[in-house]
């Protein structure tokens, strides 16, 4: 029997910023893949990709989440976060 899951594409949008910004991502892309692979954005750094660093840290409604461990459909599916995701990304890093 085979158990593996067949990944899949999921269009979102991502409001970067206050811009809003469609992608389409597979379900298992992290938010810190789709923010730098998929919209080119590098303002959250990839370096321990296990949330240890933080490098990788970027604000969702105001709170600090670790982008290297959030599910971008996750952050997406989570209500009200749907339009408003990801604001003040670029300003980095912030412990
Ligand atoms: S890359 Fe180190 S905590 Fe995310």
């Amino acid at each position: 029997m085979n158990t593996r899951t067949v990944p899949s594409m999921r269009e979102v949008v991502l409001s970067v910023n206050g811009t809003d910004r469609p992608v389409q991502v597979d379900t298992r892309m992290t938010l810190l893949a789709a923010l730098r692979e998929k919209l080119g954005l590098a303002g959250s750094q990839k370096d321990c990709d296990q949330g240890q660093c933080g490098a990788c840290t970027i604000h969702i409604d105001g709170e600090r989440h670790l982008a290297c461990l959030t599910l971008t459909v996750a952050a997406v599916a989570s209500g009200e976060m749907a339009q408003e995701i990801c604001t003040g990304l670029m300003s980095g890093v912030s412990a």
